[in-house]
Parts: structure tokens; C-alpha cells; sequence
């Protein structure tokens, strides 16, 4: 029997994909930015290794998408934007001299596609690119969608530890944890205009362990420990 996941082929982003993924993001995200020529132009003049799509081969569709760059972590302010953190979606902060981090700036799936195991095809490729690169760590913010719905409930934070019990079913960060990352930290403003996430995301990390010595393991707030079951 063959599953989605068969014809699923991760690759290099090329131009001739630009259409595509401008046409996925609109169709992922309610809310602009989306993404456009010129970002991801800027995208792969920068750091083409970085840049990956996924193809159903069997169609030549493209059904995801995933964006990175890398940056010097001691630079930044945790609390920053994705703007902060990508310099307004164009990676021109890429810093492959000084940095050791690589920041997760995106990454999609076609609605219709997901849960058939693109979005970890993609993150498989992108562990892959870190080990290549011998980069300690992947980060990123995993923006908290579906907060708004407990929003009059609860704080983000508590929102995100429900999540990380399995007592709140969450609908991105339990793919991140799923990838091997942990939490960090909880930030508000990270997508101001995210009414799933009303703004807020964790800031997350995955430690590649082939290249991480101690000091590049963030500092873990024990509240966002995972359930020994887990
Ligand atoms: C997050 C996203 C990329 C995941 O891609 P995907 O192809 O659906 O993920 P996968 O099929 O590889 O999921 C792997 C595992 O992650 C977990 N997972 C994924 N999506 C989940 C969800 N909505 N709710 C709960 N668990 C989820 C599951 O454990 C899943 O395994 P299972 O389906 O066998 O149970 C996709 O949902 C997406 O594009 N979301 C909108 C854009 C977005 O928010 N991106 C993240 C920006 S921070």
C-alpha cells in the first residue's frame, strides 16, 4: 500500500516555484504578509541551501514549504518579532560567519495535505541541512495557534503547558514537539496580526546532538517539561 508520504520528494525552493508557494501561503495564512517575489528572491540569493519545498511527485504539486536562515543567537532579544528575527521575511540577516543557530522562518503544508507527514519530511531535510552544516541547534517561534480559542481562559503560557501535557489539543505546537523540540519560552507581538495565535508563540529548539556542546542547549523552564509519558 503506498501513503502520501511515497510521493512526497523534498527538495531545493527554484524560481519556478514562486507561484506555488505564494499561492500555498495565501491559501495557509488568513493574514498578510504573505509571501511574494521579492522575498523569496531575496530568500535564495541568500541561502539557497536553506530554502526546501515539497513536491507530490505524483502530481508535481507543491504541497509545503519550509524557510531558514542562520543567525548569530546572542544578537537577538528572545521577545523579538518574526519580522525581528527575519529581517521583515527577506533573511538578509543570514549570518553563516558568526552564526550557529539555524532560525526556522517557515514552514507550510497545503491544508488539504496535512497530517499524511509532509511537514515532518520537510523538518527531516532541514535536521539533515543542520547536521550537514554541523550547527548545534534549530530555533524558531511555533506561533500558538489556536490560543484565541482559551484566550478568556487562560494565559498564552498556560495555554502552551496545557498543550505540552496533552490536556489542550494544540494544532501546531504538537507537531514541533513531535519533531524533537522543546519550549523555551512563551512571547507575545511574535505574529501581531495572527488571530489563531492572537500574536503569541513559543520559541522552541531542537538540539542536534552530533555538534552541541552544553552551552548551546537553551535554559529550560521545568513548567514546559514534558509528561514522562511522552
Ligand atoms: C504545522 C504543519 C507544518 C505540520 O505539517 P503536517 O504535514 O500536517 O505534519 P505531519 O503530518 O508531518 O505531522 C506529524 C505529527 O505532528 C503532529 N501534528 C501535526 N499537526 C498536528 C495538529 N494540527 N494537531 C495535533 N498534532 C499535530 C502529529 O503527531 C502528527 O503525526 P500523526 O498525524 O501521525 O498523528 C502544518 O499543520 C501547517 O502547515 N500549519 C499551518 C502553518 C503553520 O502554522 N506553520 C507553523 C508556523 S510556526
Amino acid at each position: 500500500m503506498t501513503t502520501p508520504r511515497d510521493h512526497i520528494l523534498v527538495r531545493q525552493t527554484r524560481p519556478d516555484d514562486f507561484p506555488a508557494i505564494i499561492a500555498l501561503s495565501k491559501t495557509v495564512y488568513s493574514f498578510p504578509p504573505h509571501w511574494n517575489e521579492r522575498l523569496l528572491t531575496s530568500h535564495l540569493a541568500i541561502f539557497p541551501e536553506g530554502q526546501l519545498v515539497a513536491i507530490d511527485s505524483s502530481s508535481g504539486t507543491l504541497v509545503g514549504m519550509a524557510a531558514s536562515l542562520v543567525i548569530r543567537w546572542n544578537d537577538y532579544n528572545v521577545q523579538g518579532s518574526w519580522k525581528y528575527f527575519t529581517d521583515e521575511g527577506m533573511l538578509t540577516n543570514h549570518d553563516p560567519v558568526r552564526g550557529r543557530t539555524l532560525y526556522g522562518a517557515e514552514v507550510m503544508v497545503s491544508p488539504t495535505m496535512q497530517r499524511s507527514g509532509i511537514g515532518s519530511a520537510l523538518y527531516a531535510a532541514r535536521r539533515r541541512l543542520v547536521e550537514d552544516l554541523a550547527l548545534p541547534r534549530i530555533r524558531a517561534g511555533a506561533r500558538l495557534r489556536g490560543y484565541s480559542r482559551y484566550a478568556d481562559k487562560m494565559t498564552a503560557e498556560d495555554y502552551a503547558v496545557n498543550v505540552i501535557r496533552g490536556e489542550i489539543t494544540g494544532m501546531t505546537l504538537p507537531f514541533q514537539l513531535k519533531q524533537g523540540f522543546r519550549v523555551l519560552a512563551v512571547v507575545p507581538d511574535y505574529l501581531p496580526g495572527d488571530p489563531e495565535s492572537l500574536g503569541y508563540a513559543a520559541v522552541i529548539e531542537w538540539i542536534n546532538r552530533q555538534a552541541a556542546t552544553p552551552s548551546d542547549y537553551g535554559t529550560y523552564d521545568p513548567k514546559f517539561a514534558l509528561p514522562e509519558s511522552r
